[in-house]
């Protein structure tokens, strides 16, 4: 017998994870990846930068320092916090210390293509439930609950939609599932929100009687640290333990380390990013409405654009050096996703979705 890749991994689709090139020689606006278009604190640049000049020697392998300035600033106990290589490595562990072949996955209709992936991966069922409004559905979510669900992933803000679950509604989820159930809560774009009735699920996982939530947090987004990779996760004492024994032991390079933590003692910078993008958000949602697109109330610093034809209008937004992604592999084939940009650059998106609505 030949050796051989276990055949669930191999029908797993990872074409999702594409990052746009630029056409020879051209100059090309990137909206496609969800990044923050406001960059990053000069002070997380300049730690980076100081850290690149001892290259020779090992990180701290349990980011001591910026557990303990994460558990700081968010009030945590920081043996419960676990980081990563990205908040996908996180996800990604999550699975797989909780869930095996024939084990059920649960998350939304349109919810974040990772956690498809994920299952997939292990062997495990994908189970989906149906959206409403393009939001999370607590009712539809609990009844897809089977004795054989591990994992329920539920991203808050969701990418693509956009949409969250209001702090009550996450609440009766938690409620309603049984204790045997993970409930993963994917803070990915969580600063962006600022509404009261929103939060990232912290003040849910903070109670120690709740032993099964976990939620994961980025500095990918709002603090534009993407390229570093850093993502944390908070987590029940029983879930570290398993975490810990199962990431790679240097999940979090140096750079990336010193990054993060010089970002977290900046929160101006952060604020001003959220600020900046939900008035961009608010601006491009009026002129794309005006021009007859359907723009879904979203919270993020992307927005979802529906269109007759949403491959004609990629096509086009392309042709004017405008990158973006079409989300049919969510379920939404009459969309395309797209980062909130600078202004000059949502200028660029407004103008040239001008010429194609005529
Ligand atoms: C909902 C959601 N969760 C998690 C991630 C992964 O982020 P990262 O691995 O960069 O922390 C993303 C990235 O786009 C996302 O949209």
């Amino acid at each position: 017998m030949r050796s051989a890749p276990f055949p669930y991994i191999l029908a797993a689709d990872g074409t999702a994870a594409v990052k746009a090139t630029p056409p020879p020689g051209g100059q090309f606006i990137d909206l496609s990846l969800n990044e923050s278009s406001y960059g990053a604190s000069p002070r997380a640049i300049a730690a980076a930068t100081a850290r690149c000049a001892d290259p020779a020697r090992y990180p701290d392998p349990a980011s001591t320092d910026l557990r303990e300035a994460l558990g700081r600033v968010h009030d945590l106990d920081p043996a419960r916090i676990v980081c990563g290589n990205g908040s996908e490595d996180l996800l990604d562990i999550i699975g797989r210390i909780y869930a095996r072949p024939g084990d059920e996955i649960l998350f939304t209709e349109h919810g974040f293509a990772q956690f498809r992936l994920i299952a997939t991966r292990l062997g495990a069922t994908p189970v989906t439930a149906a959206e409403h409004h393009l939001t999370a559905q607590v009712e539809a979510l609990l009844a897809a609950v089977t004795e054989r669900t591990k994992i329920l992933y539920l991203a808050n803000p969701n990418n693509p939609t956009g949409t969250y679950l209001p702090t009550p509604e996450l609440r009766r989820l938690h409620a309603g599932l049984p204790q045997s159930v993970l409930l993963v809560i994917d803070a990915a774009y969580a600063e962006y929100v600022g509404a009261s009735d929103y939060d990232s699920g912290l003040t849910l996982a903070r109670d120690n009687s709740a032993k099964n939530i976990v939620v994961t947090h980025t500095f990918s987004k709002a603090y534009g640290l993407a390229a570093f990779r850093v993502g944390w996760a908070y987590a029940p004492a029983g879930a570290i333990g398993a975490m810990n024994l199962v990431r790679a032991i240097g999940n979090l390079n140096a750079i990336a380390q010193a990054a993060a933590l010089a970002a977290l003692d900046d929160p101006g910078f952060v604020a001003r990013t959220c600020e900046h993008t939900a008035g961009e958000r608010t601006r491009l949602t009026a002129a794309l409405t005006s021009l007859g697109i359907a723009v879904p109330n979203g919270r993020t610093n992307f927005l979802l654009a529906g269109f007759p034809d949403a491959g004609a209008a990629h096509r086009h937004l392309a042709r004017d050096g405008i990158v973006t992604r079409p989300v049919a592999d969510h379920g939404l084939p009459t969309y395309l996703r797209l980062t909130i940009g600078l202004p000059a650059e949502n200028d660029a998106v407004i103008a040239s979705l001008r010429s194609f609505m005529v």
